[in-house]
């Protein structure tokens, strides 16, 4: 109790000085030589954790609930700023606490807490840019935005490879390339981090679907999961530095994700050397002694292991100083090293124009056209002078993705369902953004129209009646479940077949989270992946379709013909006992559940599993058109350098970014029958220019795991490395010699 008043009066004098606008941080001086920025993080953590007694180190292991726990569970709570935890700092010594918020897209609970947040594309569209530099926009921009809240900890970064792709947060994401993913996340969480928020990669690791998520063991090759999964969380963590790395709920060849030694303590701390802590996923802590030693840092969103329970443990000589000590410092690091300590969030106002603009920006890059045929896109006013908009609510917005990610809407969900008065975690949240009236703007002169599409029949019928058909499908999905499978719901697919039926020149629109089957693709005559697009898609998706944004996205996850092509043709299921426990955080002395996955196909995630089975997708990874196009030539591999270089030509009538992506196949006998993303670039070019480029192939890619001597290696051979636009069409092929 004593404590908790502590804590209260503390708060309030946290309070009171971000009001008059003083510096939390205390002066620099003899007696607080840590205050000194000049020093690495390293050496203040060091020197603040000599300071600390037990109960300070161990209060900087744990959390005090997050937004919504009630008081009597846990007093704190109400410190939390509404975020979704809150750790108490060392006041005293100059140690902010922790103010910790979801913020995958942008801020949850913005609304709820009576604040405001942009919503930025989901980060699946944000990684189908391609672009580390717009990947560190949008990590500036969600950072900034934390600080205005007043939060000092972001809970982003997911780099989860897309392994699954009914995974319900495949949109939280950045796609199926270890490469690729670990590039864009660790731009974007350089970026955030860079803004004074201490970043975080999350779910360490193979938490690739949401089923059973809280049982289910993923089993799962050494070898095949430091060349998949762990590669993108390595790439990642090495661009962004992140202060924290999260540990996932599943179980990991036998151990759960915050209790797992190799994970955490050989993996991440030894082999790659991450100084940061391991926070625990909400409720993802299992054990005191066995999480402590595996490498566990701080848990949250309670103490019901790191609190008292952990004290006794040390009392009791079950749990060494040393391990409490490493748990501290990590933390103290983390608060050093990403500047929350020397420069504290300040409450301010946020730039709302500021943050449609970059979502704007962003979302423009994201956009993937799938299908152009006969060049029905761009729209033109002089041929097009009636369109019929069809379905998917465009009359009044657009659709986001759900779970702890979920932004709310300004004014809260655009499209209210019946009883319902405020955002949830498992709803339907619509962002007021139309691209009908979006595109009415764009094309004051043509004639749009709208039907809603819920009686085929009427929607068939405007469509015949005008010079363009466009269908809005959206397919909603949200942590904490997965697809049934690929296909739109609600009957969209028939709607989409009968209004391509009533009219040829039919564009399809697709906000989704992830992959989509096409039963009527040869029927239509456009597709343009807008996923979810965020609080400024409708704008982005106007340019796009008018063309005054020349589209430049490309896939980063494979879109299968139908599920039986995936590893996995459908998802395991859990049994009636595992339903029960599935959702719940696992009490100790459950039994623990029997539910697993064999993920067999080890590596050969995505674009890797269809080359090496011979399937044909339906929209190949890395695949996207533009409003004009390209010629590739003249592939020269320096095999000491290790880069290939070749010229790409813009051979059609507009300017244009083309994303040229390099792969390369291991020497003859290895036992791999795929190809590897190894680099790419993108290449602004006028019409007629064109440019030769160099890409350096990231070595990291090129290498093997051998289980063995629990090592990497780099085969001696000639590797074949091929240039083109996209992972099935490669034109380019030369030789790349490792000796
Ligand atoms: C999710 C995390 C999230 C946390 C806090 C968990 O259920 O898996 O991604 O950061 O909740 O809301």
């Amino acid at each position: 109790m004593m404590q908790n008043r502590k804590s209260q009066i503390r708060f309030l004098l946290v309070l009171i000085a971000a009001v008059f606008g003083a510096r939390f941080t205390l002066a620099q001086g003899p007696d607080r030589p840590w205050m000194n920025p000049a020093l690495p993080p390293e050496a203040r953590a060091e020197l603040v954790l000599k300071q600390l007694t037990l109960d300070e180190k161990l209060a900087l292991l744990h959390g005090n609930g997050m937004a919504h726990t009630p008081f009597w569970q846990m007093p704190l709570t109400h410190l939390a700023n509404g975020g979704a935890g809150y750790t108490e700092g060392i006041e005293g010594l100059g140690i902010p606490p922790l103010f910790i918020a979801d913020a995958a897209y942008g801020i949850r609970d913005s609304g709820a807490n009576g604040r405001y947040s942009t919503a930025m594309p989901s980060p699946l569209g944000a990684a189908s840019s391609w672009d580390p530099e717009s990947a560190c926009q949008y990590g500036e921009l969600i950072g900034s935005e934390l600080r205005a809240q007043g939060y000092d900890m972001t809970l982003g970064g997911g780099v989860n490879l897309t392994r699954e792709p009914r995974n319900g947060r495949t949109f939280e994401y950045v796609g199926e390339d270890p490469l690729l993913a670990g590039t864009i996340v660790g731009n974007l969480m350089k970026c955030e981090q860079a803004q004074h928020v201490i970043g975080d990669i999350k779910h360490y690791a193979i938490n690739d679907q949401e089923t059973g998520r809280m049982i289910l063991n993923a089993v799962i090759s050494r070898r095949a999961m430091q060349e998949s999964d762990l590669l993108a969380f390595h790439i990642g963590i090495s661009i962004a530095n992140p202060g924290a790395v999260m540990c996932s709920y599943n179980r990991i060849n036998g151990d759960f994700g915050c209790e797992n030694p190799y994970l955490l303590r050989d993996v991440l701390k030894k082999d790659w050397g991450f100084k940061g802590f391991v926070v625990s996923d909400w409720a993802g802590t299992h054990s005191i002694g066995k999480a402590s030693a595996a490498g566990l840092d701080q848990e949250q969103p309670m103490a019901d292991f790191f609190g008292p329970h952990l004290r006794e443990a040390v009392d009791a000589g079950k749990v060494p100083l040393s391990e409490i000590d490493d748990h501290a410092r990590r933390v103290l690091y983390a608060e050093f090293l990403s500047g929350i300590v020397d420069d504290p969030p300040q409450m301010s106002v946020v730039n709302v124009e500021k943050g449609l603009e970059a979502a704007q920006r962003v979302e423009e890059k994201s956009i993937v056209l799938l299908k152009n045929y006969q060049a029905v896109l761009p729209i033109q006013p002089s041929r097009i002078h009636t369109i019929a908009v069809i379905g998917g609510h465009a009359d009044i917005g657009m659709v986001s993705g759900g779970g702890s990610s979920q932004v709310d809407p300004p004014g809260g969900n655009a499209i209210m369902p019946p009883g319902k008065g405020e955002t949830h975690y498992q709803d339907q949240i619509w962002f007021p953004t139309s691209p009908l009236k979006a595109l009415r703007e764009k094309l004051p002169n043509t004639k749009i129209s709208f039907d809603s599409g819920t009686n085929v029949q009427s929607a068939a019928s405007l469509a015949r009646n005008s010079d363009l058909a466009i269908v809005f499908a959206c397919q909603w999905e949200s942590e904490g479940m997965d697809l049934p499978g690929l296909s739109l719901p609600d009957n969209q697919n028939a709607l989409i077949e009968r209004v391509a039926a009533a009219n040829p020149h039919t564009i399809v629109v697709l906000e989704s989270g992830t992959a989509v089957t096409m039963p009527w693709l040869d029927k239509v005559s456009g597709v343009v992946e807008a996923w979810y697009a965020g609080s400024a898609g409708h704008r982005a998706l106007a340019n796009v379709l008018v063309g005054d944004v020349n589209p430049t996205g490309k896939l980063a996850i494979t879109f299968p013909r139908s599920e039986s092509d995936l590893p996995h043709p459908v998802i395991p299921a859990l049994s009636a006992q595992d339903e029960g426990q599935a959702e719940d955080p696992i009490k100790a002395g459950t039994p623990i559940s029997g539910y697993t996955v064999h993920y067999n196909e080890g590596a050969e995630v995505g674009y890797k599993w269809y080359e090496a089975e011979h399937k044909q997708p339906l929209f190949a990874f890395g695949f996207g058109l533009s409003y004009t196009s390209y010629a590739y030539s003249g592939l020269i591999v320096d095999s000491e350098a290790k880069t290939a270089r070749f010229t790409v030509k813009n051979v059609g009538e507009r300017a244009g970014i083309e994303i040229a992506e390099v792969y390369a196949r291991l020497p003859q006998g290895s036992d791999e029958s795929f190809k590897r993303l190894v680099g790419w670039k993108r290449i602004t070019l006028s019409p007629g220019e064109s440019q030769t480029v160099t890409v350096t192939i990231d070595p990291r890619v090129l290498q093997t795991f051998d289980e063995a001597s629990d090592g990497w290696k780099l085969t001696p051979g000639e590797y074949e490395v091929l240039a083109g636009p996209s992972s099935d069409n490669t034109p380019l092929t030369a030789h790349l010699q490792v000796r």
